[in-house]
């Protein structure tokens, strides 16, 4: 009988999130959605790390406030695994933009316009399973 690898994603609470205390909240959010935890580290990302989980955003003007906000302090690094993870957490996560994630979203309900240089939106999920690979060899290169 093969091996049946359900979908993951890699989730991210962001540095905002982190120092707020809401890894918590994003991990109960994720929990009673069903999603099961697979692998889970908190650690600062050195801007090598941030290069290459955003290498898509590269030339974007956002791309060195991002940077600065992203490796400004300890972050919780999530695999989340269940069917259709990755569209799934895109939802519970909401817009990329706090200000118009619509409530009941984990940006709409927990970030807001702090008026600093970056978006700050309290977490990161995965685009499509292909990014989720990429991100996940990333931040857990012995996963
Ligand atoms: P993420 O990758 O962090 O899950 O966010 P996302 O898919 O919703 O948004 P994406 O377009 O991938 O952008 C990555 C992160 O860059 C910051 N950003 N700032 N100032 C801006 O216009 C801008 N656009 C994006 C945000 O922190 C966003 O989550
Ligand atoms: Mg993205």
């Amino acid at each position: 009988m093969g091996h049946v690898t359900t979908e993951r994603s890699l989730v991210l609470v962001k540095p905002d999130g982190f120092a707020r205390g809401l890894t918590g909240e994003v991990i109960r959010r994720i929990e009673r959605k069903g999603y099961r935890l697979v692998a889970l580290r908190i650690l600062t990302p050195t801007r090598e790390m941030l290069g290459r989980h955003y290498a898509e955003h590269a030339e974007k003007p956002f791309f060195g406030e991002l940077v600065d906000f992203m490796s400004s302090g300890p972050v919780t690094a999530i695999v989340i695994e269940g069917n259709q993870c990755v569209p799934g957490f895109r939802s519970l996560a909401g817009a990329t933009d706090p200000t118009k994630a619509a409530p009941g979203t984990i940006r709409g309900d927990l970030g807001r316009d702090w008026g600093k240089g970056s978006t700050e939106n309290v977490v990161h999920g995965s685009d499509s399973p292909e990014s989720a690979a990429r991100e996940m060899a990333i931040w857990f290169p012995d996963l």
